[in-house]
C-alpha cells in the first residue's frame, strides 16, 4: 500500500494530485487544505475522471492531518503565490509560517516519509522544512530544477522547431533570477546545443528562463501550476518505483560544489530512500561564478528568514 499526501489543494497541489492519479502508481492520493472543502471538492472530482481516464488511485479530500497518516511521500505546496510585481523572496513572511506549521503536522503522522517542498521562495522554505522535520536532508528537498530545465528545454523545442523530448539538459542554482542555465551541458538528441542555434539566440533562451516564472505571472496573474504540478508529480514517481532517475533538485549541501547551510539546485540520483548521491559536475570559472551569486541571493533572503520571529 503506498500513500502519497499533497499539501495545499490550490494551482500546483491539485494538478500534483490529479497528474499522480493519472501515473497509477499509487494506491492513495490524500489532498489536504486548511480549506477542507476546497481539498474534498477537488478530490472527488478527479475520483469522478477515473472511469473516463482509467486510472484506480483513490484519491481523498480532507483538512485533517490524520488521514495523512504513514504516508510515503508527502509534497507541500501550502501558502501564498506571487502577484505580478512580486518576486518570489516578498512572499516569505506568509510562507515560512505556513511552511514550518504545515511540516510540524506532517511529521507528527509520517515519521518515514519522504518531504518534497514546492512552497516559495523554493531555496529557503526547503531549509526551513528540513530544520523542522528533523529528518536527514536525504529525505527533505526541493522541487525547481525540473520546472527550470523544462522552460529552457521547451522554449530550446520551439526555437530549434523539435520535440521538446530530444533536449536533454543541466540547469543548477536557486530557484529564482539567478539560476544558473547551463549550455555546456544542453544537447540535442546528444548533439552540443551550440552547434545548432547562434551565441544570441541561446543567450536569449536563458535569459528568458530565468524569468519564466515571472512572465507566467504577467500572463496569469498568478504563478504556474500545469508544469510546476507535473514536475513534483515526477519526483514521487521516481522515488516510488526508485527509479534512480537524474534531475536537478533543491537539495542540502554539506561540502559538495565548495558550499554548506544552503539548499541550492544541483543534479542528484532519486530513489526510494530519497537523495541517493548528489552528483558534482565540473563548473568552469564561469558557471561556478554564476552559482555563487546565486547562493549568495539565497543567503540573503536565509537571512531574512533567520531573523523572523518564528
Ligand atoms: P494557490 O493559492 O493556488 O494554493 C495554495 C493553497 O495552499 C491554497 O489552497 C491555500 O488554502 C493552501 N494553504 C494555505 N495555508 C495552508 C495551511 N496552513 N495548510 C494547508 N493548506 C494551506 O497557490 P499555488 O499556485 O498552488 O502555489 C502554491 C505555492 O507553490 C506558492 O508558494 C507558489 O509560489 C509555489 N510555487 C512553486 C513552484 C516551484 O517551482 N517550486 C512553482 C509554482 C508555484
Ligand atoms: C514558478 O517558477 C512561481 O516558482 C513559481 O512558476
Amino acid at each position: 500500500m503506498t500513500k502519497v499526501t499533497v499539501i495545499g489543494a490550490g494551482n500546483v497541489g491539485a494538478t500534483c494530485a490529479n497528474v499522480l492519479a493519472h501515473k497509477d502508481i499509487v494506491n492513495e492520493v490524500v489532498l489536504l487544505d486548511i480549506v477542507g472543502d476546497l481539498a474534498k471538492g477537488k478530490a472527488l472530482d478527479s475520483w469522478q475522471q477515473a472511469p473516463i481516464d482509467y486510472y484506480s488511485t483513490k484519491i481523498k479530500g480532507t483538512d485533517n492531518y490524520r488521514d495523512t497518516k504513514n504516508s510515503d511521500v508527502v509534497v507541500i505546496t501550502a501558502g501564498v503565490p506571487r502577484k505580478p510585481g512580486m518576486s518570489r523572496d516578498d512572499l516569505i513572511s506568509t510562507n515560512a509560517r505556513i511552511v514550518k506549521m504545515v511540516t510540524k503536522s506532517v511529521v507528527k503522522y509520517s515519521k518515514k516519509a519522504i518531504i518534497i517542498i514546492v512552497s516559495n521562495p523554493l531555496d529557503v522554505m526547503s531549509l526551513a522544512a528540513w530544520e523542522t522535520s528533523g529528518f536527514p536532508a536525504s529525505r527533505v528537498f526541493g522541487m525547481a530544477g525540473i520546472l527550470d530545465t523544462a522552460r529552457y528545454r521547451a522554449f530550446l523545442a520551439t526555437a530549434l522547431d523539435v520535440s521538446p523530448k530530444d533536449i536533454q539538459a543541466l540547469l543548477m542554482g536557486g530557484h529564482g533570477d539567478t539560476m544558473v542555465p547551463l549550455p555546456r551541458y544542453t544537447t540535442v538528441a546528444g548533439i552540443p546545443v551550440t552547434e545548432l542555434i547562434g551565441k544570441d539566440e541561446l543567450k536569449a533562451i536563458v535569459n528568458r528562463t530565468r524569468k519564466g516564472g515571472g512572465e507566467l505571472v504577467g500572463l496569469m496573474g498568478t504563478s504556474a501550476w500545469y508544469a510546476p504540478g507535473a514536475a513534483a508529480a515526477q519526483m514521487v514517481e521516481a522515488i516510488l518505483k526508485d527509479e534512480k532517475r537524474v534531475f536537478p533538485v533543491c537539495a542540502y549541501l554539506n561540502g559538495e560544489y565548495g558550499m554548506k547551510g544552503i539548499f541550492l539546485g544541483v543534479p542528484v540520483k532519486l530513489g526510494r530512500k530519497g537523495i541517493e548521491k548528489i552528483i558534482e559536475v565540473k563548473l568552469n570559472k564561469t558557471e561556478m561564478k554564476l552559482m555563487e551569486k546565486s547562493a549568495k541571493h539565497v543567503r540573503e533572503v536565509i537571512k531574512t528568514y533567520k531573523g523572523m520571529d518564528i
